[in-house]
């Protein structure tokens, strides 16, 4: 089934402090949706929140994946709906390699019985690897321990391709990435497109957006979306920057402020 996903007047705290104000987006699958938006505004809190991360409380709204209410579930049952995030900062996992971590991550989403082999796994991750370009020694290499930031970005792409998720969330998966591995990246997450699934691809930075191409644009104020529109209003970003996104909605502060 083609992914449908929609949130709706989302709020969220983080110890007490709201950061979501009311979040309202629709994408169904083969959709590509940016949020961009200035450091401090609430991207990765709405990321977070999504996936269901203990530390933020989602205090009003709703969130839901084909009908299905994704607030309701634990982390681990967002991502057998098929939720992935690939993070703004992947956290390292001493004493457990990458392909342990991604051969658990597989079989979690199959029933008892329907495991994926050990050869097929391997063959499908060194293929994987090959198209991103990565050294097969990362396989055995415990999980994003001393991995550079451009390999940790790398190595998120390798878990969503891996994972075959029907709703993708990039946090800055641009962030650290020189421009061919901007590219490389780009091509993994090309290649992922399909009818069947939709990508929120969350970025500061226009460039990314050279390389995968959004149909909807939404920029992220205060804890809020603030402007949705085309292609073209990434385009006005990257040559004028977000002053005049602030100046239009009388905005002063961008950032998720201090306000009660
Ligand atoms: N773990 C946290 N603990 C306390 N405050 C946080 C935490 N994460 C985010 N915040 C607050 O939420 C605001 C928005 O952060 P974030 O969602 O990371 O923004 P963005 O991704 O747009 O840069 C920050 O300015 C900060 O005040
Ligand atoms: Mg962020």
């Amino acid at each position: 089934m083609a992914a449908d996903f929609v949130i709706s007047g989302l709020k969220a705290t983080i110890e007490g402090k709201e950061i979501l104000k009311g979040i309202d987006l629709q994408m169904k699958g083969g959709e590509i949706h940016a949020i961009m938006g200035p450091n401090g505004t609430g991207k990765s809190t709405l990321a977070s929140a999504l996936m269901g991360h203990p530390k933020y409380e989602v205090t009003e709204g709703a969130a839901t994946l084909n009908g299905e209410d994704l607030l309701e579930m634990a982390v681990d049952e967002r991502a057998r709906a098929g939720l992935f995030l690939a993070m703004q900062y992947p956290s390292e996992i001493s004493g457990v390699t990458n392909s342990d971590f991604l051969r658990s991550a597989i079989n979690a989403r199959r029933e008892e019985g329907s495991e994926i082999s050990l050869i097929k796994f391997i063959r499908q991750m060194e293929g994987k690897m090959k198209e991103l370009e990565m050294n097969p020694e990362f396989m055995h290499r415990y999980l994003n321990e001393g991995f550079s930031g451009g390999e940790k970005k790398r190595n998120e792409i390798l878990q969503m391709m891996m994972l075959d998720p029907k709703i993708v969330i990039l946090d800055e998966i641009d962030s650290g990435l020189d421009i061919d591995a901007l590219k490389i990246v780009a091509q993994g997450v090309n290649a992922m497109r399909s009818e069947e699934r939709g990508f929120l691809v969350i970025t500061h930075y226009q460039r990314l957006l050279n390389y995968i191409k959004p149909d909807f644009v939404h920029v992220m104020m205060q804890g809020r979306i603030v402007k949705s529109g085309g292609p073209e209003l990434a385009e006005r970003l990257e040559a004028e920057g977000y002053e005049w996104v602030k100046e239009e909605l009388g905005i002063e502060d961008e950032t998720v402020g201090q306000e009660a």
